[in-house]
C-alpha cells in the first residue's frame, strides 16, 4: 500500500508575527510537491494567525493540547479550541513535552484519545534517549510508548506515529538512513503484530531529528520512512526542499 509522504514543521517555540509571516508566504509561493502532506506545528498563541495566512492546502498544528474540554486548567488549551480556530492537528507527547515538561506516558496516553475524540489528528512522538540506545533498549522503549498510544487510538487514519530519538534532535547528529530504517522496520512489525496488518502498512512513521536539506533525500528514500517531523530547519526556506525529498 502506498502511504502519502508527510512532512511536519514543529517551530517550537520560535518566531513571531513578521518571521512566521514571511516562512509562510514563502510555503505558500513555493512549487511544492503536491504528493506529499504538509503541516506546520505553530506555538499556540499564533494558531489563529498562522492558519488565516497559510494556504488552505497546508495544515497547520498545535504542539500540545489538554485532555479535557475546558475549564480551570491555568495555561492550557483544548482540542475543541484548537478546532475552533480551524486547525486540525496536534502533536503530542513531543520529547520537550516528556523530558522538559515530565509528562508521562498516561498522560500522552489520555491527551491522544481525548484530542481523536474531539476530531483533532495526532502526530503521535516517540523516541528513546542516548543512555536508552546505548543500554541496547531503543525497542523496548519505543515500543512501551508505542503502547500507550495504540491503546488510545480508535481511527489510525487519523494519526501518524513520529519516531524522533531523542539524541538527534536539534542535536545536528542526525540518525543514519539505516539506524532511522530499523527502528521504523521494527515499529511497523510491532503496529502489525499488536493492532493489525491493515494499519501496519497505511500508518505512516516519520522521522525526526536534525532532519536537513542535505539529509533528507538518503533518509526519504528508506522503505519504512514515511516523512518527517522538522524542528530547527522547518523555520527556514531549506523546509521547501525537505518537502520535495522525493522529487
Ligand atoms: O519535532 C521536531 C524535532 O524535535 C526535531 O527537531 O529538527 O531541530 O532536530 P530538530
Amino acid at each position: 500500500m502506498s502511504r502519502k509522504f508527510f512532512v511536519g514543521g514543529n517551530w517550537k517555540m520560535n518566531g513571531d508575527k513578521k518571521s512566521l509571516g514571511e516562512l509562510i508566504q514563502t510555503l505558500n509561493t513555493a512549487k511544492l510537491d503536491a504528493n506529499v502532506e504538509v503541516v506546520c506545528g505553530s506555538p499556540a498563541i499564533y494558531l489563529d494567525f498562522v492558519r488565516s495566512k497559510m494556504d488552505a492546502k497546508l495544515g497547520v498544528a498545535a504542539q500540545n493540547c489538554y485532555k479535557v474540554a475546558k475549564g480551570a486548567f491555568t495555561g492550557e488549551i483544548s482540542p475543541a479550541m484548537i478546532k475552533d480556530v480551524g486547525v486540525n492537528w496536534v502533536i503530542l507527547g513531543h520529547s520537550e513535552r516528556r523530558h522538559v515538561f515530565g509528562e508521562s506516558d498516561e498522560l500522552i496516553g489520555q491527551k491522544t484519545a481525548h484530542a481523536l475524540e474531539n476530531g483533532l489528528c495526532v502526530i503521535a512522538c516517540i523516541g528513546e534517549k542516548l543512555d536508552e540506545r546505548e543500554a541496547g533498549i531503543t525497542e523496548k522503549v519505543v515500543f512501551a510508548q508505542t503502547k500507550v498510544i495504540a491503546d488510545n487510538v480508535k481511527d489510525w487514519s487519523k494519526v501518524v506515529l513520529a519516531y524522533e530519538p531523542v539524541w538527534a534532535i536539534g542535536t545536528g547528529k542526525t540518525a543514519s538512513p539505516a539506524q532511522a530504517q530499523e527502528v521504523h522496520d521494527k515499529l511497523r512489525a510491532w503496529v502489525k503484530t499488536n493492532v493489525s496488518e491493515a494499519v501496519a502498512n497505511s500508518v505512516r512513521i516519520i522521522y525526526g531529528g536534525s532532519v536537513t536539506g542535505s539529509t533528507c533525500k538518503e533518509l526519504a528514500s528508506q522503505k519504512d520512512v514515511d516523512g518527517f517531523l522538522v524542528g530547527g530547519a522547518s523555520l527556514k526556506a531549506e523546509f521547501v526542499e525537505i518537502i520535495n525529498a522525493n522529487v
